[in-house]
């Protein structure tokens, strides 16, 4: 056996990192194809989370970052610049860390998870709260790379979905071939883009028997894709899909269309639903708006869409711990007892 090399160097050849350019890793990939017990059970399906909270920096980001930004250094970029919902500024700041660059980073003003701003301090960005939305940092991000010497490094960048598509060649290199269905959030829907390109490859090149079909779930006050328009004022408690105008829509749609299957709304109280479940059921937690995979999947066979008996990934796409508020909210706090084992069984019960 030998240890993980990171996305690049497992999968260089399916990669347009050339052979002789240094990766820029954080040994990313790699994760869990975890089965999930409890949910397999209430949906009849069988189901397996790709846990991508494991990467690094505590997303799938990674993946699409480790290319991006070893293009960047190839290319002689001194400094990216990224918009975000909190986990791309995460990951950005750490690659660029990494190369030596200075990384940029737009945010929509009080509406990231405080351990992805914790992220992106520790890691050195220079960061600017806006006073807009998702949707507006990503046009700034834009403007200023064409405008400025900074490298765009969100997904509009190809190189990220090239990286990200390697989630799906791990898929197939677990299972020895494609899940009949295939679930994940939808944001600014570029990673169920990027699936859908790493299915079609190994597909195409034979390791695969068929594509899944590819389902995307959306929050219904942030769903642009499955209203057919953008939302102006998205809204949304899973702050990571809190995206209006998505910039890979097209591509959502064709793999949606090229895959038979679909894109639907899971209400807030779902997504809320789903994430308490995977941690108290299954042992995983996960960020709420990785929980819209899992919530989507639940409603999806509820409605008739996916039929019991099918096997189904759902990727969770961010690690609970980035935002902890909503573990806690709800939650009972916590006794507070003398130092006294007597005490401590009582309060436990067990006395
Ligand atoms: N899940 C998490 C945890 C995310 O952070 C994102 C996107 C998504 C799902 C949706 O993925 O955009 O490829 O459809 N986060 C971006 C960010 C927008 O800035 O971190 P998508």
């Amino acid at each position: 056996s030998r240890s993980w090399r990171g996305v690049i160097d497992e999968y260089r050849d399916r990669l347009p990192i050339p052979e002789t350019a240094p990766a820029i890793t954080l040994l990313e990939g790699g994760t869990p194809l975890l089965p999930a017990h409890r949910v397999s059970e209430l949906t009849g399906c069988e189901v397996l989370l790709k846990v991508e909270g494991l990467n690094p920096t505590g997303s799938f980001k990674d993946r699409g970052m480790t290319v991006a930004i070893s293009r960047a250094a190839e290319e002689g970029a001194k400094a990216v610049i990224c918009a975000s919902t909190g986990n791309t500024s995460a990951s950005a700041t750490a690659y660029a860390v990494r190369a030596g660059m200075t990384c940029a980073v737009l945010i929509p003003q009080g509406k990231i998870a405080m351990g992805k701003l914790a992220q992106a301090l520790i890691h050195g960005a220079k960061l600017l709260q806006v006073d807009g939305n998702f949707d507006d940092c990503l046009e700034l991000a834009r403007k200023l790379s064409v405008d400025y010497p900074v490298a765009l490094v969100n997904s509009v960048n190809p190189y990220r979905l090239q990286g990200q598509k390697t989630a799906a060649f791990e898929v197939v290199d677990t299972l020895g071939d494609a899940p009949e269905v295939h679930c994940l959030p939808v944001g600014n829907a570029g990673n169920i883009s990027a699936y859908w390109m790493g299915y079609q490859e190994y597909a195409a090149d034979g390791f695969t028997t068929r594509v899944p079909r590819m389902f995307g779930f959306q929050s219904s006050g942030s769903a642009p894709i499955v209203n057919g328009a953008p939302v102006t004022h998205p809204r949304t408690i899973a702050t990571a899909i809190r995206i209006g105008n998505p910039a890979s829509w097209a591509l959502a749609e064709k793999a949606r269309d090229d895959s038979g299957g679909r894109i639907d709304a899971v209400t807030d109280r779902r997504i809320l639903a789903a994430y308490r479940l995977l941690a108290a059921e299954e042992g995983v937690f996960v960020e709420l708006a990785s929980a819209a995979s899992v919530a989507g999947l639940m409603q999806a066979v509820e409605s008739g869409h996916i039929e019991r008996g099918t096997r189904v990934v759902c990727t969770v796409t961010g690690n609970g711990l980035k935002d902890p508020d909503w573990a806690l909210a709800g939650a009972s706090s916590a006794t507070t007892i003398p130092v006294d084992a007597h005490s401590a069984a009582t309060a436990l019960g067990l006395a």
